[in-house]
C-alpha cells in the first residue's frame, strides 16, 4: 500500500493537470489517417480478430481491406492502423507520452502473470502493453487494441476472465448498461473490478456524469455475485481531502478570487470549516467568496445541483 500511496496522490494531481488539459480545443487530439497507396494498411493482430463481433447485432466481422464489414446487419467499421474503431465519431488520438493512472501493483501482477484474458475498458495511456490484455478505448492511446464505446462492447459473449475498468464509470452516460456488457464478455465465474468516483470534483467535464455512493455502484453490479465494495488505497479520505482541497483552490485562482481572500482560504483551517458546519463556529474565511463565485465554477465543487425543468407542449 506504501508503494501505490505516492502513485496516487501524483494520480490526483494529474487528474488536476488532465482537467486543465481537457480547455484545449479537441481538435489538438484528432489527426486523420490516411496510407500511401503502395503500402498495404497493418492487420488487426489474430488475439483481437478473433474474439470480435458487431457491437450493434453481435454478428460475425469480416476483414475486407482497411474495413471491417458485418456479415448479420452490413454495417462496416473502420481500422485505423491495424486498431479496430467501432465509433462513428471522429477519432482522437492522444499523444503517445500521455500516461493514466497506474493500475496499482495487485492488477499489475495479474497481467504480468499472464494467466487471464483481461478487458481494460478506458484503459487510457497504460505504462506497459502485455499480450494477455485487450485495451479498450474511446479514443486512441499508445496502447490501444480496439476503439469503441463502453456501452456496445465489440466482443463475443464469454471471452475474458476478467474485465478491469478504473476511473472509468463516472464518465458512462448508462453505467447499468456497461455493467450488464461487461456481466456478457465475462466468462462464467470471470471477475470484474471497478475504481469509481464518489466524493471527487468535476473532471474531463463534460464527461463527468455521476459521482455514486457504494450504494449506487452496487446497484450498477446487481446481475453480478458481488464480493466486495470497499475503499481502494488511491480513494481514502486522505486522497478525497487533497483533491477536493486542490480543486477549490485551483477553482478559486481561476475564479480570479481577489489575492487577499485567496490567501484567507489558503491559511483556514480544516476544523474552523468542521465547526462551522456543526454550528458552533464562525463563518470561515474565504465562505462567502466561494458561496458568491461565478456559477460555472461553483459548478466544479459544488455539493449539489438545483433542476428546474418544464413538461414540454401547451
Ligand atoms: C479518467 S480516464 C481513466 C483512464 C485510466 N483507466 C486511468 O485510470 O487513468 C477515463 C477513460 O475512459 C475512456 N472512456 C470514456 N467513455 C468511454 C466509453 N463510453 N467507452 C470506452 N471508453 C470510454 C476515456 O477515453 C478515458 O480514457
Ligand atoms: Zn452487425
Amino acid at each position: 500500500m506504501k508503494e501505490w500511496l505516492p502513485n496516487t496522490l501524483d494520480a490526483v494531481r494529474d487528474s488536476i493537470r488532465v482537467r486543465e488539459t481537457t480547455l484545449l480545443p479537441r481538435a489538438c487530439f484528432r489527426i486523420c489517417f490516411s496510407y500511401a497507396p503502395q503500402m498495404s494498411p497493418p492487420k488487426i493482430s489474430a488475439r483481437v480478430k478473433d474474439i470480435l463481433v458487431c457491437p450493434e447485432c453481435r454478428g460475425s466481422l469480416g476483414e475486407k481491406g482497411d474495413t471491417l464489414g458485418c456479415q448479420g446487419c452490413a454495417r462496416s467499421f473502420a481500422i485505423s492502423n491495424a486498431v479496430p474503431v467501432f465509433l462513428s465519431q471522429p477519432l482522437q488520438l492522444v499523444a503517445p507520452d500521455h500516461s493514466s493512472n497506474p493500475i496499482g501493483p495487485e492488477y499489475e501482477a495479474v497481467l504480468r502473470a499472464g494467466n487471464d484474458f483481461v478487458l481494460n475498458i478506458g484503459a487510457g495511456g497504460t505504462a506497459q502493453r502485455y499480450p494477455n490484455c485487450i485495451e479498450f478505448e474511446h479514443k486512441i492511446f499508445r496502447h490501444t487494441d480496439v476503439v469503441g464505446d463502453a456501452h456496445h462492447l465489440p466482443f463475443r459473449e464469454g471471452t475474458f476472465d476478467r474485465v478491469f475498468a478504473f476511473n472509468v464509470f463516472e464518465h458512462l452516460a448508462d453505467p447499468m448498461t456497461a455493467a450488464q456488457e461487461i456481466h456478457r464478455v465475462l466468462k462464467p465465474g470471470g471477475a470484474v473490478v471497478i475504481h469509481t468516483a464518489f466524493l471527487q470534483a468535476l473532471h474531463e467535464e463534460p464527461h463527468h456524469f455521476y459521482n455514486a455512493t457504494e450504494y449506487g455502484v452496487r446497484r450498477w453490479f446487481a446481475p453480478f455475485e458481488i464480493e466486495d465494495c470497499r475503499v481502494s488505497g488511491n480513494f481514502g479520505p486522505g486522497v478525497m481531502l487533497a483533491f477536493l482541497m486542490s480543486n477549490v483552490l485551483e477553482t478559486a485562482r481561476l475564479s480570479e478570487m481577489p489575492s487577499k481572500q485567496r490567501d484567507l482560504l489558503k491559511a483556514s483551517k480544516i476544523g474552523d470549516w468542521a465547526e462551522f458546519w456543526g454550528k458552533w463556529g464562525e463563518t470561515p474565511p474565504g465562505f462567502d467568496a466561494l458561496q458568491s463565485l461565478p456559477q460555472p465554477m461553483q459548478k466544479r465543487i459544488a455539493a449539489g445541483f438545483e433542476l428546474i425543468a418544464k413538461k414540454s407542449g401547451a
